[in-house]
């Protein structure tokens, strides 16, 4: 395995549609490989395939809606479309391509999921809160959006402040790294 280089927005790459996947072989699966161990290197709850540079419907989602004594989880999907969504909810949302910008996002508060897994089975999964607003987040990669794009507002350093509270960066410190504040604040 390999880490990948994730490009900065700006790049093209990540303004174009991406195609689906046909071939379900060695190259897909070191390729998710890659993308699992620069996600997990991350701050991040996501990475689409577009971040690394490949033009393919792929994306990984980590799944941070888990008991206390279990742990967190990639899931992989491979041409992967939003089947079913309700509710909504809004709050500040980052992305690993643009380091440091927040912008306040309106996200449906569940969906499901239908993809392929890496064999090319079709499976359906199902993510609330952080989950959902990352697999939404994910799949606009594939179309070449980015969250700036649709945000209602970029927000400042104070909006973040009073957000999380005022001593933003202490709370974090102090936070375990499965805290829920620093989990709202990572970046997809
Ligand atoms: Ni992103």
């Amino acid at each position: 395995m390999a880490l990948r280089n994730i490009v900065e927005k700006g790049d093209k790459v990540l303004e174009k549609h991406c195609r689906p996947v046909t071939e379900f072989n060695e190259k897909l699966h070191l390729l998710l490989d890659d993308m699992a161990e620069t996600l997990e290197k991350s701050d991040g709850v996501g990475l689409a395939a577009p971040q690394v540079g490949i033009l393919r419907r792929i994306v990984l989602v980590l799944e941070t809606n888990v008991a206390e004594d279990e742990e967190e989880y990639i899931i992989e999907l491979i041409n992967p479309e939003i089947i079913a969504e309700r509710g909504e909810q809004e709050g500040p949302e980052g992305c690993l391509s643009l380091p440091g910008v927040y912008g306040w996002v309106e996200r449906p508060e569940h969906v499901v999921v239908r993809a392929q897994d890496r064999d090319g089975d079709w499976f359906e999964v199902e993510g609330d809160g952080l989950t959902a607003r990352a697999f939404c987040h994910e799949l606009d990669h594939l179309e070449g959006i980015m969250f700036d794009d649709i945000a209602d507002h970029i927000m400042s350093d104070e909006e973040l402040d009073a957000f999380y509270g005022k001593n933003r960066e202490e709370q974090e410190r102090r936070s375990r790294p499965r805290g829920r504040e620093r989990i709202r604040e990572r970046k997809a």
